[in-house]
């Protein structure tokens, strides 16, 4: 994954650079580091660990200087150790690189550039770029001709930030899969993996496509296709706000995004539905005679994305009755799915950055199948490749742990599934203004669920040696079960299943003991009796019974060791609401054992790697 930043302008390169990295420290944390070029020099600070240490570094050796690049890094071809940090260097130390993606044939071309006396200190792919460059220099090529021959030699994904000690004036870059972005402010230039490292210095900014290549200066961008013509680049106007990127009192950005939840919603379900209960979704998501065609959808996403993708194929199947499967990206795009005709692919993605769902999107489209995605990332690669997207609206994601995002993915795949509905003629407008009423109530509740937060950090105490968790629901909450294992498992390191309940027997229940607590999300609806089932099964077993359950429920209280009621809703809104208790007690539980939530070890939120 990787993040990377250039700067080039009137202030100190190293305080620009921190800021940056510190923004981008979501994409991987094993490494940081940052080479600044001065009269000629280059300086390299690299450290292992978080940004924090490399800070730390710098305040011991200070660097000087008005342009320079950084690196954040989740490690994927050596160890993360203090060598493999980047940047990479030559051994004449005049080419400094940072890279995000991965060369495939690093292997060949290191053996290649070791014949020619080339000496490699690292482990890493990335190493070969500034040998790479710094042998088509001795062979008497310019800088530019230089990059643009080490490009044609690369495969894989990647995108990539160079200092040159002879350049005084410019960094280059070059992107072929990986995310990368110019940022333009006054007088200063940008480079970066994501928008946020540039804010609020730059106002305006151009993301590169695949293929392109070039440099920046203080004032200018020069962008080049694979054939070296320039490319004309219209600079966008930045939305993202400073305040969007801070805890806002928060101690972690998990926790503000927890509690950002129910005005997000009240934000989208105002943005979707008008005051007619029409549905508003401009995005081009298919003619109306295409959807009432459809007769397939697939499901693509990774983790989080896949959970929300689970919940949405029964809001699709309800409303739209049309046949869905879900797939994970990583299988998916390997399978060879057989799928024609009028079958639609939609990708759910948070960060539209996720390298298995964008090679999904261009397995379905080598199928000639249309891709709709719903990203929360307008400008990300998913929202551009796919054929329409619809943007999530639920704002930056810092927090590693996916919370908001996934509550912005259930309520567009609902209101979507009633607006293809509402095109088939399938559901009716009285339908759905009583769905739409409840949906519209939604906001509230959450904020009811939360307002009980205290309860569940104090429960959090008794599970700070808990070894083992089991999650447990059904039909509209087997997806959640899911979810709340994930969210446990990835950020408290404590192991975690999540099981469908009608499965659990078949081999799971093998597992309880009295040390192992078993989390039953059983709110009132169709399979509530079966649940019931499930909660006396493991309690005979000794189990500790953590339920969430409808509020008044008195038969689930007396049954549980813990529980926590959420208001009472419909069935198929309910994965709404019992969500957000897990996300509580996997927040409180990460921070009772002493772990970070925001930056979970061997993680990273976007997944740029296949
Ligand atoms: C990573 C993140 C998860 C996320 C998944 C899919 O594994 O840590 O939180 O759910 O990627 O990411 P996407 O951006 O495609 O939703």
């Amino acid at each position: 994954m990787c993040g990377i930043v250039g700067y080039i302008g009137p202030k100190s390169v190293d305080s620009v650079l921190l800021v940056g990295l510190t923004r981008l420290e979501y994409r991987g944390y094993d490494s940081a580091g940052v080479a600044v070029l001065d009269k000629g020099e280059l300086h390299i600070r690299k450290e292992k660990g978080k940004i924090k240490a490399l800070e730390s570094m710098l305040r011991d050796h200070p660097v000087e200087g008005r342009m320079g690049i950084g690196h954040t890094r989740w490690a994927t071809h050596g160890e993360a150790n203090r060598t493999n940090a980047h940047p990479h260097v030559d051994e004449k130390k005049r080419i400094a690189v940072v890279h995000n993606g991965i060369i495939e044939n690093h292997y060949e071309l290191r053996h290649e550039l070791m014949r020619e006396g080339h000496v490699f200190h690292s482990e890493t792919d990335t190493e070969v770029i500034p040998h790479l460059v710094e042998q088509a220099l001795r062979d008497g090529k310019s800088i530019e001709d230089a990059v643009f021959d080490t490009i044609k030699r690369l495969t894989g994904r990647y995108s990539f930030a160079l200092l040159h000690d002879g350049d005084p004036d410019r960094i280059f870059f070059a992107r072929d899969g990986s995310p990368l972005i110019y940022g333009k402010g006054a007088g200063e230039s940008f480079l970066a993996s994501d928008v946020p490292a540039v804010v609020p210095l730059a106002r305006e900014h151009y993301i590169f496509e695949n293929g392109q290549w070039g440099w920046i200066t203080k004032d200018e961008l020069h962008v080049f296709n694979e054939e070296r013509e320039a490319v004309p680049h219209d600079l966008k106007k930045i939305e993202v706000k400073a305040a969007d990127l801070d805890k806002g009192g928060y101690e972690h950005f998990m926790l503000k995004e927890i509690f950002e939840q129910p005005g997000m919603l009240r934000r989208i379900i105002q943005h979707r539905i008008g005051d007619n209960g029409k549905l508003n979704f401009p995005e081009k998501a298919g003619s109306n005679d295409f959807l009432i065609r459809l007769s397939r959808l697939i499901i693509t996403s990774a983790g989080t994305s896949w959970h929300a993708g689970m919940v949405g194929k029964m809001y699709l199947e309800r409303f739209t009755k049309v046949a869905t499967e879900v797939d994970l990206s990583s299988e998916f795009r390997y399978r060879n799915p057989v799928a024609e005709g009028d079958t639609k692919v939609i990708a759910i993605s948070q960060s539209g950055e996720t390298a298995d769902t964008i090679a999904g999107i261009y397995e379905a489209k080598a199928k000639f199948l249309r891709v709709l995605s719903f990203v929360n990332n307008p400008e990300s690669t998913i929202a551009r490749e796919s054929d329409a997207f619809i943007n999530l609206m639920a704002g930056p994601e810092i927090g590693v742990a996916s919370t908001k995002a996934y509550t912005a993915q259930l309520i567009h795949l609902l209101l979507y599934a009633t607006f293809v509905g509402g095109i088939k003629w399938l559901t009716g407008k009285e339908e759905r203004q009583e769905l739409f009423e409840e949906v519209r109530r939604l906001p509230e509740m959450m904020e009811h669920v939360l307002e009980r937060a205290d309860v569940i950090k104090e429960w959090a105490k008794d599970f700070r040696e808990t070894k083992d968790f089991v999650f447990l629901g059904r039909s509209w909450n087997h997806p959640t079960a899911l979810e709340g294992a994930l969210k446990l498992k990835e950020i408290s390191y404590i192991h975690a299943s999540g099981y469908a309940g009608g499965e659990f027997k078949h081999g799971p229940i093998a597992l309880i003991t009295d040390e192992v607590p078993v989390v039953c999300i059983a709110p009132q609806g169709d399979i509530y009796e079966k649940m019931l089932s499930n909660i006396e099964e493991v309690r005979a077993r000794k189990a500790k019974i953590i339920s969430i359950y409808t509020e008044g429920d008195e038969k689930i209280q007396s049954m549980s060791d813990y529980a926590f009621p959420i208001p009472k809703c419909s069935e198929l809104l309910s994965p709404l609401l019992t969500v957000l208790p897990l996300q509580l007690l996997a927040y409180y539980v990460a921070v009772e054992r002493g772990c970070e939530p925001d930056q979970p070890r061997n993680l990273a939120k976007s997944v740029t790697v296949e």
